[in-house]
């Protein structure tokens, strides 16, 4: 597939000062000479400030790092992470089409976004809310199909099912991510049919449990930060009463329930605004390296 610039782009590009200062920040966590390895996270806050990758952008991220600009272009040309067409205002939806994924219906997902979206890939709706592509495997296939949404995954989907994502987020909700038909991760549809008697949560899912005791979260689409689900807290009725109970932090909000979260109710549970597109509120700079 050919990742090409967009033939439409802005005239410059300038990092915001606080998205300068992070970008500055992360440069200094390597060795002197090799600040280049942070081309990734300072093309990626390029992109959260604007939305999508312009040439001026990459450009500018090149001259920060001191690097040639072909360099860059390599880079952002390569990974389907980044955006080189200007992207809807309210959600980019990158549908896997990758052997899988089109074996379990990523065809119909595709034709949803060509309905509702735009006949074409990379191109902005006509109401500017949303645009669409088709990507390689994002690594879901055992909840095939799916689509990317922001930096949340929604599994397991039907074309109805993808179609009711876009209205909600049409109507300003954030749904929850993860798997649509009701499971929690990849397990059997009827439920888990192995390690389920005697394991505890935590020992299931370490990573997720590592990540709730450090206070990790996720940034959503709409730029707030909520913490990272997990089995006893999105299945109540599943509760483990041995697993570890953490208090939300101030900043983090509450947990998105199935009904989804309301930008405004992401919003009354995040002090301070975001800095700018996708920019986390009310945490240090030192602690939105979540990703
Ligand atoms: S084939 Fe779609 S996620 Fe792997």
């Amino acid at each position: 597939m050919l990742r090409r610039l967009s033939l439409v782009q802005p005239d410059s590009f300038a990092f915001t000062p606080e998205n300068l200062a992070w970008a500055k920040a992360q440069m200094t966590k390597y060795p002197e000479g090799r600040q280049q390895s942070a081309v990734i996270p300072v093309l990626w806050r390029a992109q959260e400030q604007e939305g999508w990758l312009s040439r001026p952008a990459i450009e500018a991220c090149a001259d920060l790092l001191g690097m040639p600009y072909i360099r860059v272009l390599e880079v952002a040309t390569f990974y389907f992470m980044f955006q080189l067409h200007p992207v809807g205002r309210i959600a980019h939806i990158q549908i896997c089409g990758t052997t899988t994924c089109m074996i379990c219906g990523a065809g119909e997902l595709i034709d949803v976004c060509r309905a509702r979206i735009a006949p074409a890939p990379h191109t902005v709706s006509a109401d500017g809310n949303f645009s669409w592509e088709e990507v390689e495997c994002l690594g879901a296939c055992s909840n095939a199909p799916m689509a990317q949404i922001g930096k949340d995954y929604y599994e397991d989907l039907t074309a109805e099912k993808l179609s009711a994502l876009l209205d909600a987020l049409a109507a300003g909700q954030v749904p929850v991510p993860g798997p649509q038909n009701g499971r929690f991760s990849s397990e059997p549809l009827g439920g888990p049919v192995a390690l389920k008697a005697t394991e505890k949560a935590e020992e299931l899912n370490a990573s997720a449990a590592l990540a709730v005791k450090l206070r990790d979260t996720v940034k959503r689409i709409d730029g707030s930060e909520v913490p990272i689900l997990t089995p006893w807290r999105r299945r109540p009725e599943q509760a483990d009463p041995d697993a570890p109970q953490v208090e939300p932090t101030p900043s983090a909000g509450r947990p998105a329930d199935k009904t989804g979260v309301t930008v405004q109710e992401a919003a009354a549970t995040s002090p301070g605004k975001p800095q700018s597109k996708g920019e986390p509120a009310g945490q240090p700079a030192d602690a939105k390296d979540t990703h």
